[in-house]
């Protein structure tokens, strides 16, 4: 039987989500995407006119396929938390269905039935290029909203739908416990929470619903959110120069790394942090 990945967060095909669909794809899994409201349209319009067919293909010679494409807002539990300004937004009223996080994983489960693989491969963080000492309250409370409630969140809605030996997975960052200047507006609080919550999550939801939880501290990648932070060539060229591997983080390298941690080659990995960063977190001195 193939296994079904519910993977939220591909809006395009550069970043860890879409990567993360490939691999998984190649491993036999169905994929069903949870792709955020006001990124959808330019999406489901740019895979049909075969913007992503070449990045699509598979070793097979056929192209990654999805099951259904749920609009998706992680930033709402239920579809009462959405405000007014919001739901009157042209491009969310133009959403079809329930995009909340407990909507989109009741219209999985009527859709498609349970699942065996989560993915949570999104963030944002409105204030992200400012400092923490210039970061207000409302744009601090959005970063962990958006990228660290948001895993909890799935979780707790998804855990239901999760098969035996099912498996959670999200990516982390470095910036979490190591000062990374410019990864600002509350993201490395953010990452903190989510990699602490990865712990506690992978105990609870073990206990609960038998499934594994597990997060990817990965090294820099030009996807477009990390375009929108400003200096992630600079990361790129840092790491590349003070890797132990001298080489571009490729976003397969992580893929892999992700269909390994959801397969039952990992059974007894849960609750764990796994770098994929070249091993640039083990450096001490740049040399
Ligand atoms: P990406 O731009 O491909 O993915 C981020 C996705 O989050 C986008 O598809 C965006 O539409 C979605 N999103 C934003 N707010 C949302 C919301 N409220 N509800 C639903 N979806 C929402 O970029 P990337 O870099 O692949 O990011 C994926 C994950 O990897 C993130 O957690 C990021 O922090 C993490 N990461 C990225 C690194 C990098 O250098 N690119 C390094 C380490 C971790």
């Amino acid at each position: 039987r193939g296994k079904k990945a519910f993977v939220a967060g591909v809006a395009d095909d550069k970043g860890f989500g879409w990567a993360i669909s490939k691999a998984l794809a190649e491993a036999g899994c169905e994929i069903i995407l949870g792709t955020w409201v006001p990124a959808l349209k330019i999406f489901e319009t740019s895979y049909r006119r075969g913007k992503f067919d070449e990045s699509a293909t598979l070793s097979d010679g056929t192209k990654m396929t999805f099951k259904h494409v749920y609009p998706m807002d992680a930033v709402f539990d239920t579809l009462a938390d959405v405000p007014e300004e919001i739901r009157t937004n042209k491009r969310y009223e133009a959403a079809d269905g329930d995009f909340s996080v407990a909507g989109v994983a009741k219209r999985v489960k009527e859709d498609y039935g349970n699942v065996d693989i989560i993915v949570h491969s999104l963030a944002n963080g409105p204030e992200v290029q400012k400092p923490l000492l210039e970061t207000s309250r409302h744009g601090y409370l959005s970063a962990v909203s958006a990228s660290s409630y948001s895993f909890v969140s799935m979780v707790q809605h998804f855990g239901p739908l999760m098969n035996k030996g099912g498996a959670a997975i999200s990516l982390t960052y470095l910036a979490s416990e190591r000062v990374i200047p410019g990864y600002g507006g509350g993201m490395s609080s953010a990452k903190a929470a989510l990699e602490s919550d990865t712990q506690v999550l992978a105990f609870e939801a073990g206990r609960k619903y038998g499934m594994r939880v597990n997060t990817i501290s990965a090294g820099p990648l030009g996807s477009r959110a990390a375009r929108a932070i400003g200096f992630i060539d600079d990361m790129i060229n840092y790491s590349v120069a003070n890797a132990p591997m001298e080489k571009e983080l490729g976003a397969n390298e992580v893929a892999n790394v992700a269909a390994f941690l959801c397969s039952p080659l990992a059974s007894a990995i849960t609750g764990s942090c796994i770098y994929v960063d070249n091993g640039l977190n083990t450096m001490g001195l740049a040399m």
